[in-house]
């Protein structure tokens, strides 16, 4: 073994970390693995005090600090967790901690660090600019800086994380699976892995907007990127250390890029397993896990992915709900041209059949097509093709808009309008049981002869399906409008005066 793993070595085997740390849990994904026919175990990182294995680089690099310095206090800059970390820290060693986060760092997260006594700074807008702002008053007022990746006692701090698996996993793995941010932890596990267990791969992941490690070993030298991603802000950063580049590139086996749909994805699918929400950075191991899985179709292997960070603003779980059925391959979203006439719309309800439709939006805009942006739940890509097929059998021409980000971000909400063929329009909102094959029981017990002339539903996963439904009745067809309206099972609301419809829709 070369000199200096067996340093890292050494240094990961007498890490202090446990005053602060706990020893985390592996987890068996009893749900993932069988989905994927491979034992996927889950390292909950999640689950340390701060939610994130940031404390135990921290915690040793401030350890190892003479008294001195410690007086002097401490600076880091970070976007979240290593601060958290840090803080934590400081508290337990008794000493001051300033903290630099840039003004974009989530709440939850400049939160944590003052509930745990940290001096918070807010400063630029991004890592970049909190981190050059920290160095500044590290010169001006002494402080020791603790940096969040590069640095050998960090390495060898999030090393202890690569340990514990060893420890707890003592039959074969095939690959360890870990979030790239600037690369200290996959550097402190790929350090031990290789030490101990040189045959388990490591498998290193990142999100394709905030690439710096792989484009860096794949360029034989440190890349900076002019701009990073921000849905995972844990590993958003723009420059990999020097250290933690070294150590990756002679260490790690192979990297997985994936996107935000599959982290999203990912979150869901560790939620399933262990009911714990993960922030984005947290998930991406199981999202490089899962797209190795299936690039390399692999079977009854042994997979260990770091669950490392569980952070998350609760608002962000809206997008994160939004996007996982489609990273997951578990709805297909498509623009369906029907001819304008009667029943055509009806045509297409027989084709969706029992299909649990998960959204459904549409505005009469032309006299002649009619453009509906339908969702359906399927349970693999596969299915939408076949969805695709049974339309154009039918002439109802589909356009698959699965990967169009214009589509899932704004024009999914924007289907509407006013329209000038929308004459002798009544609008109503309806409620219905939501369960699957109710929005289509709906549309069937519509009467064929009004035009539908809007029409929009999003399953939000909640008790009631909301549906909001334009409908033409000539004026001397109110009162049959009406006992269809009272015979009908669903409780409904008159909206056609409202002012809203009047100001967007009318
Ligand atoms: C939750 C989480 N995962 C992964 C990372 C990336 O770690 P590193 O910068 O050591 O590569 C971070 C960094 O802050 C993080 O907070």
């Amino acid at each position: 073994m070369e000199d200096w793993l067996s340093d890292y070595l050494r240094r990961i085997l007498t890490a202090r970390v446990y005053d602060v740390a706990v020893e985390t849990p592996m987890d068996l994904a009893g749900k993932l693995s069988a989905r994927l026919g491979n034992r996927v175990w889950l390292k909950r990182e999640d689950t340390q005090p701060v939610f994130s294995f940031k404390l135990r680089g921290a915690y040793n690099k401030m350890a190892g600090l003479s008294p001195g310095q410690r007086d002097c206090g401490v600076i880091c800059a970070s976007a979240g967790n290593h601060a958290q970390g840090v803080a934590l820290s400081a508290r337990r060693l008794g000493c001051r901690a300033v903290v630099v986060m840039p003004l974009t760092t989530p709440r939850l997260k400049s939160d944590a660090v003052r509930a745990l006594g940290g001096e918070v700074v807010l400063h630029g807008d991004s890592y970049s600019d909190a981190y050059r702002h920290a160095l500044e008053l590290q010169a001006s007022h002494g402080y020791t800086f603790v940096h969040p990746f590069d640095d050998p006692d960090v390495i060898a701090g999030q090393g202890t994380v690569g340990m514990e698996i060893l420890r707890q996993h003592q039959h074969p793995i095939h690959a360890v699976f870990v979030a790239i941010g600037g690369g200290g932890l996959i550097s402190g596990v790929a350090a031990y892995v290789k030490a101990v267990r040189p045959e388990i791969k490591v498998i290193g992941v990142q999100m394709a907007d905030s690439d710096a490690m792989v484009r860096s070993v794949r360029a034989g030298g440190r890349i900076p990127l002019d701009e990073v991603g921000l849905f995972s802000d844990g590993t958003a950063v723009k420059q990999v250390g020097e250290e933690t580049f070294r150590i990756t590139k002679a260490l790690v086996d192979d990297f997985v890029v994936v996107d935000t749909d599959a982290v999203c994805a990912a979150i869901k699918d560790v939620f399933e397993d262990t009911r714990s929400v993960m922030e984005p950075a947290g998930a991406m191991g199981v999202a490089g896990l899962k797209q190795y899985v299936t690039r390399h179709e692999m079977k009854d292997q042994t997979l260990v992915a770091i669950t490392c960070g569980a952070n998350m603003n609760f608002d962000r779980l809206r997008f994160v709900a939004e996007r996982a059925e489609v990273g997951e391959e578990r709805e297909a979203l498509f623009a369906v041209t029907i001819p304008e006439e009667r029943g055509s719309f009806r045509r297409l309800c027989e084709i969706i059949g029992d299909r649990s439709v998960t959204e459904f939006s549409y505005r009469i805009s032309d006299e002649r097509q009619a453009h509906v942006f339908v969702g359906l739940a399927t349970s693999n890509r596969a299915e939408a093709a076949e969805i695709r097929r049974a339309l154009a059998a039918n002439r109802f021409d589909a356009l698959d808009l699965v990967g169009d980000e214009l589509s899932k971000e704004h024009v999914r909400y924007m289907v509407g309008g006013r329209s000038a063929l929308a004459r002798d329009e009544r609008l109503y909102r309806f409620e219905f049981p939501e369960r699957p094959g109710a929005l289509m029981r709906f549309l069937s017990h519509m009467p064929p002869d009004w035009n539908i002339s809007l029409f929009h539903y999003r399953n939000q996963g909640a008790d009631y399906g909301r549906i909001l439904v334009g409908i033409q009745v000539p004026p001397d067809e109110k009162a049959d409008f009406r006992a269809f309206l009272d015979n009908l099972a669903y409780p409904c609301v008159d909206e056609t005066e409202s002012p809203a419809y009047r100001l967007f829709l009318r």
